[in-house]
């Protein structure tokens, strides 16, 4: 499997820390020191579908391909603008596509998930081109009274569009139960049939420090691991792309594999934790600012609720695209680059 196209899009509105304070018992101080964040993107509506079509269509007309080439919609959601139909299928109709859809949750490392899923697709000769998507509305999930966690979650969505090729060097996918660190209760719905539970739905509930250590631990393991496999060092990676969940995660994990903080970017502090979207943002940004180059080694590394996690190397095989975007502003860039702000 090979990349042949790449997009993203993020919603308008940005919310501060600062904004935070009006309405939390929180600080701009204490979010960035424990989190990285500065400011995030938070949908106004249920614009889901719009904003991961428009990463869609930017990842088609990147590949230099329509919606009717497509011959399968892969999505990486949490949850989309409606229960059902699937994102996937709401978002076929806007790109002109007229093949299968479907969504698939793996939490935030669904898009290494949906990656691998398409690779298998592809490997095994049933689809030509499939679109891959990380998009997530995760800001209309959280408790906005509940500090400890909606400070931390952005809205945004990316995609790719792949076909055949070696790209794909290795992929590790993790799975392990461990409902209670992480989750959010569904709906119990009305019927009169049905008992009410002990625990009325309140948004995503999260034991921080437990996730953080999973993080930190499983990052770590699948990264080797995918390296490993892949034949290479981590030292290597021309570029490591962690899951955008924490600032000191992202630190931690980078000190404990030795890597050069150079080689390992992040645009947390702008968009907070976007979940599936947040590894195809970065991703897009980086090409976008025509940071990757043929050739290059990239690992990407994501977890979350599950517990899952999902991690591979990719060789990059596209080059830059004509017409730069500077890149917003991406921590830990090389010293040789400075991105226009
Ligand atoms: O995609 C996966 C999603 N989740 C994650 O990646 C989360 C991983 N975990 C984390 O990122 C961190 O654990 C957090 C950022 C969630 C929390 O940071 P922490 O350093 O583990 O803080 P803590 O939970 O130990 O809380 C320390 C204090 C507590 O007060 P007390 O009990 O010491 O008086 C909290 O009540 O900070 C308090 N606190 C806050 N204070 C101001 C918690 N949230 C806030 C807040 N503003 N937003």
């Amino acid at each position: 499997m090979n990349i042949l196209g790449i997009g993203s899009t993020l919603p308008e509105q940005t919310v501060t820390n600062r904004q935070l304070e009006e309405i939390l018992e929180t600080s701009d101080a204490w979010i960035r020191s424990r989190t990285g964040i500065a400011q995030r993107r938070v949908m106004k509506g249920s614009e889901l579908t719009n904003l991961a079509l428009s990463a869609a269509q930017k990842a088609l007309l990147d590949a230099g391909l329509n919606g009717a080439d497509l011959d399968m919609i892969l999505v990486a959601t949490t949850m989309g603008d409606y229960v059902f139909p699937s994102l996937s299928c709401l978002m076929q109709e806007g790109i002109g596509a007229l093949c299968p859809a479907m969504d698939l949750h793996a939490a935030c490392a669904g898009f290494i998930y949906a990656l691998e899923t398409a690779d298998s697709f592809i490997k095994a000769g049933k689809a030509k081109h499939i679109l891959v998507v990380g998009a997530e509305a995760i800001t209309r999930l959280a408790n906005w009274n509940d500090r400890t966690t909606c400070v931390l979650f952005g809205d945004g969505a990316g995609a790719v569009v792949v076909g055949a090729g070696e790209g794909l060097l290795a992929t590790r996918l993790t799975a392990r139960t461990d409902k209670d660190v992480l989750y959010m209760l569904a709906e119990p719905g009305n019927s009169p049939f049905t008992n009410q539970p002990d625990e009325a739905p309140a948004g995503v509930k999260m034991q921080g420090q437990e996730v953080f250590r999973f993080a930190v631990t499983q990052s770590i393991e699948d990264l080797t691991w995918v390296a490993d496999i892949a034949g290479k060092a981590l030292q290597e990676m021309d570029w490591v792309l962690l899951h955008q969940a924490n600032r000191r995660i992202i630190d931690a994990v980078r000190q404990r594999l030795k890597l050069d903080p150079a080689r390992v970017p992040g645009n947390i502090h702008r968009t907070g934790n976007t979940s599936a979207a947040s590894i195809p943002l970065l991703l897009d940004e980086l090409y976008r600012a025509g940071l990757l180059e043929p050739g290059q080694l990239i690992a990407m590394s994501a977890f979350g609720a599950g517990l899952v996690s999902g991690a591979c190397v990719l060789r990059w095989g596209k080059e830059p695209p004509d017409k730069l975007t500077p890149a917003e502003d991406l921590f830990s860039l090389p010293v040789n680059i400075t991105p226009e702000t």
